[in-house]
């Protein structure tokens, strides 16, 4: 097993000392070549001092490696650190798609640290996409990163082709195709709601301009660190370049929580429950829809009888389930996070079965049920397995939804008005209503 090294590299024809980016790039060893690469290459001022690496460098072998026509036309790219694998020449990769890459932030985080493998192995893009991931963490996290790192290079995932990581978005993004921005503060106890915002919302007010300048023009963002309805809509408000309908916050979890009590309830297995929508935010006035959910096919309310459950029992649950699991880990809830990330990947990029939705939090301009603009709210969508998204049209509305989406709906546009610095649109003015986040981890 190589030992973690540090290498302090200078080139003729670079400036790598002081402003280096270091990218673990290989192909694996049991189907595919023998030599994994290292290829570094230049940041702007300010960036990293520090390259390390998981092979010594009088362990590098020389691969028999092709210039490919993607790696000549990388500009930062320099001499024998452009050449990289061609998957065309080898008979198992000639048929793999082309490679994509995907940034992760908060990347040395717990939820990450089920994502990544899950993303590595290639069980959420398919058997023949090679990926690049792209790890964003903090400064105070790049050991872990080179942790992360390692751990990834010894799984020898045929399918991860790429691992670079990082502390600066403008270099982690570039050119990514998905962004699953994970990283942020958690809410810590004397932690006030509307300074949650404002740190979390700096943090991705910086992302999303890092996006707007540097990911592919397609770049699907998700958006899971919290609060992050509000988080998605400062990240998509500083990257005006990027189409809105491509910012998402996670609310597949809150989808999954939904759907599992009313099996529970039901006594019947949770795959038999579809057309579950999550309305709002993702906070304790999210609105689990059980008038427009089904069982079996049928619609929930001809199956549990009991109206009062489901208007108060299974409601705030599925609200405060977060809190509970916070209160029982003694931190945020993180693999059936992850698991959630690649349900919500998966639901954009396969088709929707036929008749049924699935919950993302997205931009409501032109959204067909009455809810304010120029929010980022979960809503039912459906997709063609293209990324995209439309909203489903046959949801049905009654009193009581209509009345816990106006709460919802209240919430958000109160948060909207606290991150008005953030967004562009003038002076914050923070008047939230009631304490309504999770209790965040001790
Ligand atoms: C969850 O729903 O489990 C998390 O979003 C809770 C949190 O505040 O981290």
């Amino acid at each position: 097993m190589a030992a973690m090294t540090e290498l302090y590299v200078s080139y003729p024809n670079t400036t790598l000392h002081s402003q280096s980016q270091l990218h673990f790039s290989y192909s694996s060893t049991t189907h595919f070549s023998k030599h994994r690469r290292i290829s570094i290459r230049t940041l702007p001022p300010t960036r990293n001092k520090l390259v390390s690496c998981s092979i010594a460098p009088n362990q590098i072998e020389s691969p028999p490696t092709v210039l490919t026509d993607d790696s000549k036309k990388k500009p930062e790219c320099y001499g024998v650190f452009c050449l990289t694998y061609d998957l065309k020449a080898e008979d198992e990769t000639k048929s793999w798609k082309k490679l994509i890459n995907i940034a992760v932030s908060g990347a040395a985080g717990m939820i990450s640290n089920h994502l990544l493998f899950k993303l590595a192995s290639g069980e959420v893009f398919g058997p023949d996409q090679p990926i690049a991931l792209k790890l964003l963490g903090s400064e105070r996290s790049l050991q872990a990163l080179e942790g992360v790192a390692m751990e990834l290079e010894d799984s020898l995932f045929p399918l991860l082709r790429e691992v670079s990581i990082g502390i600066d978005p403008y270099d982690i993004f570039q050119d990514v195709e998905w962004a699953l921005l994970i990283g942020a503060k958690p809410r810590g106890p004397g932690l006030e709601r509307a300074d949650l915002l404002d740190i979390n919302g700096q943090i991705f007010a910086e992302q999303g301009k890092a996006l707007n300048a540097v990911a592919s023009r397609n770049v699907k963002v998700m958006v899971v660190g919290n609060p992050c309805n509000t988080n998605t809509l400062i990240c998509m408000k500083n990257a005006p370049n990027i189409p809105a309908k491509n910012f998402h916050a996670l609310t597949r979890l809150d989808e999954n929580r939904a759907k599992c009590q009313l099996a529970l309830k039901a006594g019947v297995f949770y795959d038999k429950v579809s057309n579950m929508t999550i309305w709002g935010n993702h906070s304790t006035t999210q609105v689990p829809d059980f008038l427009n959910a089904r069982i079996l096919g049928v619609p929930v309310k001809e199956i549990i009888k009991d109206t009062k459950w489901l208007e108060e029992e299974f409601t705030e649950k599925v609200q405060k389930r977060g809190g509970v699991l916070i209160q029982k880990w003694g931190r945020s809830s993180a693999a059936s996070t992850a698991v959630s990330i690649v349900d919500a990947i998966k639901s954009l990029i396969t088709p929707t079965p036929e008749g049924d939705w699935f919950s993302s939090g997205v931009y409501t301009n032109g959204n067909p049920y009455g809810i304010s603009e120029g929010l980022v709210f979960s809503m039912p969508c459906q997709s063609k397995g293209d990324g995209d998204y439309e909203f489903v049209k046959n949801v049905i509305f009654d009193d009581y939804l209509r009345q816990r989406i106006a709460k919802t709906e209240a919430e958000l546009m109160a948060e909207k008005r606290c991150v008005a610095h953030l967004t562009g649109e003038g002076i914050a003015v923070c008047d939230l209503p009631g304490d309504t986040m999770l209790p965040g981890e001790m």
